[in-house]
């Protein structure tokens, strides 16, 4: 009888959370944040390739923006180095014209999905850092000026930092230091005067990261190297970060004077092996069946827990709406999401604003609501 009504009691604090207010329902998030900042979505390849029509409909009823989940990273659009493979590439930007969407394009330099002949020789050894500049140079161009007319910006450099600040040891940095940022930065620049170019990272909460990207950001704007925008992914827990340390971030990288993009939003509700709060895609684990507690559905108490954090999220997002031009959620249903096989594979996440059946979660309508009742 007791557990009865304790969810009897939180059935009904669920359902307030879900607004009912009539004047939200049909009213597309894209539509009333459109004088704030770009509602966005990733597309996967089944909506690219028009496989998935229901999730296709979800995208162009309530997102204005779109980014490519896998399609433009090297591995995929430049697989060998006299050989690209543009087919998902220019579908992905076909659907975002035709539709009318801000695109991005994801990622022009990123040490994951790297096309494995990028930074070697024939051998497997390092190429010279000459080498490497000209294969960035021609990857970066090639891509870049394909899609001058479409894309109105790139993440050019994507997870340069460790959490605690030192650069990452990638090939780029490993052969070419620091300054193989800078030069991609510029070589997007040359291929597309026009196009908004952002540095991309997870994690920007942590302190040492935030500030060696403020550092970054300083050292480019000194050397009169474009940078619009700091991208803070945003792959994000029920209980980390703090709102307060995200916030913190955000007024960090606008103080440089360039824009701030929340750009992978997603927040999990699974529990982590260990404390992982990142993105680090090389991390990975053993199939636990403990660690899949909500396999047929979340409890209402945990769908209230996540409800209210990514409200007081998006409020964080309003409040900043003078800086942040763009909220982009990484998946458009929590089917299509990466976190259902990071870190551990074949799990059942709940991390984005559309269910498995492709309807709006309550907290788009107090989203909603929110922006009206403060309009
Ligand atoms: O395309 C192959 C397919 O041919 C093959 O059959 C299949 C099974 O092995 O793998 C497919 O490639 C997968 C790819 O996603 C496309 O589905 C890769 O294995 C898989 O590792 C890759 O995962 C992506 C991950 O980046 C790894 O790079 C996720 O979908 C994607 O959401 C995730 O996105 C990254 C951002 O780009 C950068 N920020 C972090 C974020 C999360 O890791």
């Amino acid at each position: 009888m007791r557990k009865f009504i304790i969810t009897i009691i939180i059935v009904f604090a669920y359902l307030s959370c879900s607004d009912k207010s009539s004047d939200t329902t049909s009213v597309p998030i894209k539509q009333v944040l459109n004088d704030k900042f770009l509602m966005g979505t990733a597309l996967n390849e089944n909506h690219i390739l028009g496989t998935d029509s229901s999730g296709i409909k979800v995208v162009k009823d309530n997102f204005n923006a779109i980014v490519a989940e896998n399609c433009m990273k090297s591995v995929e659009i430049h697989p060998l180095e006299n050989s690209y493979d543009f087919y998902r590439a220019d579908k992905f930007v076909e659907f975002g014209e035709k539709n009318n969407m801000f695109i991005t394009g994801h990622t022009l330099i990123w040490h994951s999905q790297l096309s494995p002949w990028f930074c070697v020789d024939e051998n497997g050894q390092d190429v010279p850092a000459d080498t490497l500049k000209q294969r960035m140079k021609n990857h970066i161009t090639t891509v870049v000026k394909r899609y001058k007319e479409s894309i109105k910006g790139w993440d050019v450099v994507n997870e340069a930092f460790n959490d605690d600040g030192s650069f990452r040891e990638t090939p780029f940095y490993n052969i070419l230091g620091e300054e193989y940022i800078a030069l991609a930065f510029q070589y997007a620049h040359e291929a597309d005067p026009d196009a908004e170019l952002y540095y991309n990272d997870y994690s920007m909460n942590k302190k040492a990261k935030r500030d060696a990207v403020v550092k970054l950001v300083e050292n480019m704007k000194s050397k009169g190297i474009r940078i619009d925008a700091v991208g803070m992914q945003c792959h994000v827990m029920l209980d980390y970060p703090s709102i307060e340390e995200f916030e913190n971030s955000i007024i960090a990288f606008a103080e440089t004077g360039v824009n701030v993009m929340i750009t992978e939003m997603d927040m999990t509700v699974l529990p982590n092996p260990e404390k992982n709060d990142g993105a680090n895609v090389d991390t990975s684990y053993e199939y636990q069946s403990k660690m899949n507690p909500y396999t047929e559905g979340l409890p209402g108490s945990v769908n209230i827990q996540w409800t209210n954090r990514m409200l007081d999220f998006f409020k964080l997002f309003l409040k900043h709406q003078e800086v942040i031009t763009r909220v982009t959620m990484w998946g458009v249903t929590d089917k299509d999401s990466w976190r259902n096989n990071w870190p551990m594979h074949g799990r059942a996440d709940y991390p984005l604003l559309f269910d498995r059946n492709y309807q709006k979660k309550p907290v788009i309508d107090s989203i909603i609501n929110t922006v009206q009742k403060y309009n």
